[in-house]
Formats: structure tokens, sequence, C-alpha cells
């Protein structure tokens, strides 16, 4: 994901989500978190689905993942955090960790898919809601690549 990216991203988060971040929000996650990564899935130069996370030492965190409604149930989530979770090993994350929804039932299947277990309850996590979270933990990433390198500069001046 790039600063061109934001507007369409922000848009899919309105829609699929009951509490999405505001578009300032992802604009200080992509032009200045330095721990922040973004990425984004394209039909026919169309976005239609993201995921995010913060990597910190050695824990990654993830912030967000959605798919448009209409594209669902064709793998595209699973790439997106399959490439994501590759990411994250690559940057030094020897875990992970998420909040959800308890009720979200097709985000805790696509989590448990890749090994993610539920560790604890957060009570009242949601304000929309006062629905809880499962918080989820991953200790098995997929290997890091040897030959993996980012650009010196992520950000645009
Ligand atoms: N019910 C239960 N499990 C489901 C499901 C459903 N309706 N749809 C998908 N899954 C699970 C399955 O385990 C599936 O794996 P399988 O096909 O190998 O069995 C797995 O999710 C991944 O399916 P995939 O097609 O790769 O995912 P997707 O493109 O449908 O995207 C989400 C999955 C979670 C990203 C999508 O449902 C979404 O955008 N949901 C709304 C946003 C959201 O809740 N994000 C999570 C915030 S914590």
């Amino acid at each position: 994901m790039t600063s061109s990216d934001i507007e369409a991203v922000q848009k899919i988060d309105g829609i699929v989500n009951k509490a999405p971040w505001s578009l300032e929000s992802y604009t200080f996650e992509i032009t200045q978190n330095p721990v922040a990564r973004y990425f984004v899935a394209e039909f026919n130069n169309d976005l239609i689905g993201f995921c995010g996370m913060q990597v910190i030492i050695d824990e990654g965190h993830i912030t967000n993942i959605a798919v448009l409604e209409e594209h669902r149930g064709k793998g595209i989530g699973s790439s997106l955090f399959y490439n994501m979770l590759s990411y994250a090993s690559n940057l030094g994350a020897v875990y992970m960790t998420l909040e959800v929804r308890k009720s979200n039932a097709p985000a805790i299947a696509l989590y448990k898919k890749f090994g993610f277990f539920t560790v604890s309850t957060r009570k009242n996590y949601y304000p929309d809601t006062g629905e809880d979270a499962y918080i989820m933990v991953l200790y098995k990433l997929p290997e890091a690549s040897p030959d993996f390198t980012e650009p010196e500069t992520l950000f645009e001046d």
C-alpha cells in the first residue's frame, strides 16, 4: 500500500467495519509510522482488499484485514494474510498478536487456519457495541527469506 491507496482503503474500511479508521489514521500509518506495513489486493485495477500490521522488534500486531463482500470466499483474505505474515517474519517478528470481535466467525476461522489461537478475552473492548475481543497469538510464522530487502526510505518526501 502506498499514499495513492489511502482513500480507496479507507473507503473499504468504511463499508466493511463498524468503526472504521479515519483518513488521517491511514495517512499517518503510510507516511509516518516507521513500524507500520500495509498491503492491498487489486482486481482489474480496483482495490478490493487490504491488511495491515505494526512490527516492533520481535512482535507483529495485526491492525486490520478486509476484503469487499463480493470478493470473499476466493482465497484473497488468505493470500493477503499469508503475505503479511511472511513480511513480518522477514522484518524479524517471531510472534504475532491481534484482537477480533468474539462474534466474527469468518475472521476467527481465517486466523485459526494460519495457526493463531486464543489466549485471552478483553471484556467490552469495542466501544461501538461493547462486544468482547478475543486476543489471539501466533508463534509459528513462515520462514524468513534470506534475500529479503526493503527500500531504505519507505516514506515519500
Ligand atoms: N464463515 C466461516 N469462515 C469463513 C467464512 C465464512 N463465511 N468465509 C471465510 N471463512 C474462513 C475459512 O476458514 C476460510 O478458509 P478456507 O476457505 O480454507 O476454509 C478463511 O476464512 C479464508 O477465506 P478467504 O476466502 O481466504 O478469505 P476472504 O477473502 O473471504 O476474507 C475476511 C476473509 C475475514 C478478510 C473477510 O471475511 C472480511 O473482510 N470480513 C470483514 C472484515 C473483518 O471482519 N476483518 C477482521 C477484523 S479483526
